[in-house]
């Protein structure tokens, strides 16, 4: 099985014709719709670039947020179509719609070398459609835009663990190539799955131990140590006996996680103490303790200093680390520290160490940028959140599959 490339199409050559781009635009934005962190944008731009250098009549097309298929302005791609243009140096126009008229009279409008957006992909309800027919019929109008000797190309790696119509269901009605960063990320995220150098140390927060329990078990038995931070190590904590007071907790999940402390031991490691506050607010006062003394009411917003030694320990020691999900609320800067010592100790380890290290998408790609730390201190940072985890952790992800022909 082989998947053919964005090279291979480009040496087929694109002069003139429509290809049909599906990135991960999927950027968060503040209150006011500013995008706060543009990497996903910029990981995008090597593809168009190359496609739009190649006199291609560029379709990019991607979600942003959960719309539930209805058209609703606040999940509007034009702050993206507006980052675009800025990067590429281009107007990038943005369709009024999804695969109707008016992306029909842009699309067919396009010359050489020309861009347009579709609007959000998900604006339409046959996007993440559970019925194959209704999924196959919106990848159908998306495929006619790009008209005779169309081509497909999938770059939006955060999005390929979904089976969904501008994903999957487009790649069987076109030409299908991967994109420079699909390519990139399967490919180096499968060297970490596959053949991880030891000591390999997983690094995993986020905060909900249900969405993790899968990655925990799949990476307990190939991994060193799994290291436990962020929202999610609360319920450990509760599963050790130990009261967490008003932290984060999933109390169906307390069982599980005994189970999973007994059958993986030392393996798994869990915080000696925490930055606490007496409530959520990027104000409140903190205070270090060890696992007992969270003051009644209060919660933990972050590892504590101790762990954070022994988590950025294990890190320096290792010579393969994955990372996913951030140690604390790092938006508050106080209760950062955690996530920044295991950063840290990922950049420190890449470089004396000789570590590989990779920072799995999601918040913890945005809390490298946000923390002002150096992006090229890592090996590789994901652009996907699910989809580099799913990766990690041996599952099929159908965009990538049905690539491969
Ligand atoms: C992500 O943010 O992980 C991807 O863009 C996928 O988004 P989704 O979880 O809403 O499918």
């Amino acid at each position: 099985m082989t998947t053919q490339t964005l090279q291979q199409l480009l040496d087929e050559g694109v002069d003139g014709r429509h290809v049909i781009v599906r990135s991960d635009f999927n950027v968060p934005l503040d209150e006011d719709g500013n995008i706060t962190d543009a990497g996903r944008i910029d990981a995008s731009l090597p593809t168009l670039r190359a496609l739009l250098y190649g006199g291609a009549k560029v379709i990019a097309m991607a979600h942003l947020g959960r719309p539930k298929g209805e058209v609703n302005p606040a999940f509007s791609l034009q702050p993206v179509a507006e980052a675009l243009s800025e990067r590429l140096g281009q107007f990038v126009a943005l369709a009024g719609d999804v695969s109707g008229e008016d992306a029909h009279e842009r699309a067919n409008g396009l010359t050489e070398g020309e861009i347009l957006l579709l609007e959000n992909v998900r604006f339409d309800p046959r996007e993440t459609s559970k019925d194959e027919a209704e999924r196959e019929e919106f990848a159908a109008e998306l495929a006619d835009l790009a008209a005779d000797n169309g081509a497909f190309v999938s770059d939006g790696f955060g999005v390929v663990h979904r089976a969904q119509a501008s994903v999957y269901d487009i790649a069987k009605k076109l030409p299908a190539y991967a994109g420079y960063l699909v390519e990139k990320e399967v490919s180096t995220l499968s060297a970490v799955k596959d053949a991880p150098e030891h000591p390999y140390v997983v690094v995993l927060g986020g905060s909900k131990v249900s969405d993790k329990l899968g990655v925990i078990e799949a990476l307990a038995a190939k991994a060193d140590k799994v290291v436990i931070g962020g929202g999610m190590c609360y319920t450990f904590l509760a599963a050790q006996g130990h009261n967490v007071q008003n932290s984060l907790l999933q109390e169906d999940m307390i069982a599980t996680c005994k189970e999973l402390i007994e059958r993986y031991g030392d393996k798994l490691v869990l915080p000696i103490d925490l930055a606490v506050a007496e409530k959520f607010d990027k104000d409140a006062a903190k205070e270090t303790v060890d696992l007992d003394g969270i003051p009644e009411g209060w919660l933990s917003l972050d590892i504590g200093p101790e762990t954070a030694k022994l988590y950025a320990a294990a890190i320096e020691d290792s010579k393969t680390v994955f990372w996913n999900g951030p140690m604390g609320v790092f938006e508050f800067p106080q209760f950062a520290d955690g996530t920044k010592a295991v950063a840290e100790a990922m950049i420190a380890a890449t470089k004396n160490n000789d570590s590989f290290t990779v920072v799995g998408g999601g918040d913890s790609a945005a809390s490298v940028r946000t923390l002002g730390l150096d992006e090229d201190g890592f090996s590789h940072i994901s652009t996907g959140g699910g989809a580099s985890l799913e990766l990690i952790e041996g599952k099929e992800l159908p965009g990538a599959v049905v690539l491969s022909k």
